[in-house]
Formats: C-alpha cells, sequence, structure tokens
C-alpha cells in the first residue's frame, strides 16, 4: 500500500452515500444542498448525523430554526443533484431553478423532492466544530421510503452522482 491522503481515501472509497439536505429558509421556502458526508448513528433512539463546511447556508439554518430532512436522491434529478452541489441557496432558490419537484411531508413545513427514495426527518439535538465543518448530531422523527425511486451515489469523491451499479 501506498501513503494517501483523506481527499484520496474518499475517491478509493467510491460509490460513497449522497443526501440532499433539505432546511427550511426564513420565507418559507426549501433549501436543497448535496451532502455526501453523512451517516446512521443509532437505531434506537434513532440518530443520524451529517458534516457540512461552517460556510453552507443550509448549516445557517438547520442551528437557526433546528430542523432538517435528509433525502437519498432518485436517479431522475441527478443532473440537478450536482446542480444543488455547487450554488449556495443563500440568494437562490436552487429548487425552482433546477425545476426541482418537491412535495410536502406531513407534519413538516420542509418540502422534498417528489423524487426521493428516502426521506429522513430529523429535528437537530447538537452540533460541533470539527475542523472546517460543523458535525450535526439529528434525533430522527419519521421515516418514508419509495421503493420505486433508485438512489444516487457520489462517485470519485464529489465528481459525479450515479447509481451504484453504473458508477464507473
Ligand atoms: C456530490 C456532492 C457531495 C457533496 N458533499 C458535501 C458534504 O458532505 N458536505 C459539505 O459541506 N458539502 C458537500 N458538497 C458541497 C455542497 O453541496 C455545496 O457547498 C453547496 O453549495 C452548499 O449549499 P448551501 O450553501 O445552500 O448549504 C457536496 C457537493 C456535491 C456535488
Amino acid at each position: 500500500m501506498k501513503k494517501i491522503n483523506l481527499p484520496q481515501a474518499s475517491k478509493l472509497t467510491s460509490p460513497n452515500p449522497v443526501t440532499l439536505v433539505c432546511t427550511q429558509r426564513p420565507d418559507g421556502g426549501t433549501n436543497l444542498a448535496t451532502v455526501s458526508w453523512w451517516t446512521y448513528l443509532s437505531f434506537n433512539p434513532s440518530m443520524i448525523a451529517y458534516a457540512m463546511a461552517k460556510t453552507s447556508y443550509s448549516g445557517e439554518m438547520v442551528r437557526s430554526n433546528g430542523k432538517v430532512i435528509l433525502t437519498i436522491p432518485g436517479t431522475k434529478i441527478a443532473e440537478a443533484v450536482m446542480g444543488c452541489g455547487s450554488a449556495t441557496g443563500r440568494n437562490t432558490d436552487k429548487a425552482s431553478q433546477l425545476g426541482i419537484e418537491l412535495m410536502e411531508l406531513e407534519g413538516s413545513t420542509i418540502k422534498i423532492p417528489t423524487h426521493s427514495r428516502v426521506a429522513i426527518q430529523c429535528s437537530l439535538k447538537e452540533y460541533h466544530e470539527v475542523g472546517d465543518h460543523y458535525l450535526y448530531i439529528c434525533d430522527v422523527e419519521k421515516v418514508y421510503g419509495n421503493e420505486s425511486e433508485e438512489a444516487l451515489f457520489a462517485w470519485n469523491g464529489y465528481a459525479k452522482v450515479a447509481p451504484a451499479r453504473q458508477g464507473e
């Protein structure tokens, strides 16, 4: 084996998970951001975590209102998922700009992309500074699934999103 760094390792571990982090903007709209660094933490109680750069607008939103939904996007919105990962929602409504159809989830004011395989509705429990990111630790309130949507994964770091079986 040869010595490599962590970004290189993240390419070697492809495909990695990918989620769209859905948060609520002050105007009531939904902001969507592509996030590969998420994980299950606990089944009892149900908990997940994800890490986002300190500068992300999504982070600002969840730190201010404590609500977030993580979705696993379907293959039908692959191109838009890359778009949600290359622009900030600070001054842009990414969902409408990228033509992502949204649907409501019962009991939540945050909308989610219709083409989602899984949606994990959470409230923020705590967050921690971890280097250049914040780690958001969340309590899971409700989980939804749709087997007819095929999940996307992140390939080669952040370079592309594709189903696991089709990647590279
Ligand atoms: C495939 C992919 C995976 C990404 N994963 C992460 C991630 O795990 N954490 C992160 O902070 N940014 C990640 N990004 C970059 C963010 O999506 C990007 O910075 C986005 O503009 C943040 O949007 P926001 O400012 O509206 O929150 C990823 C981008 C792509 C394309």
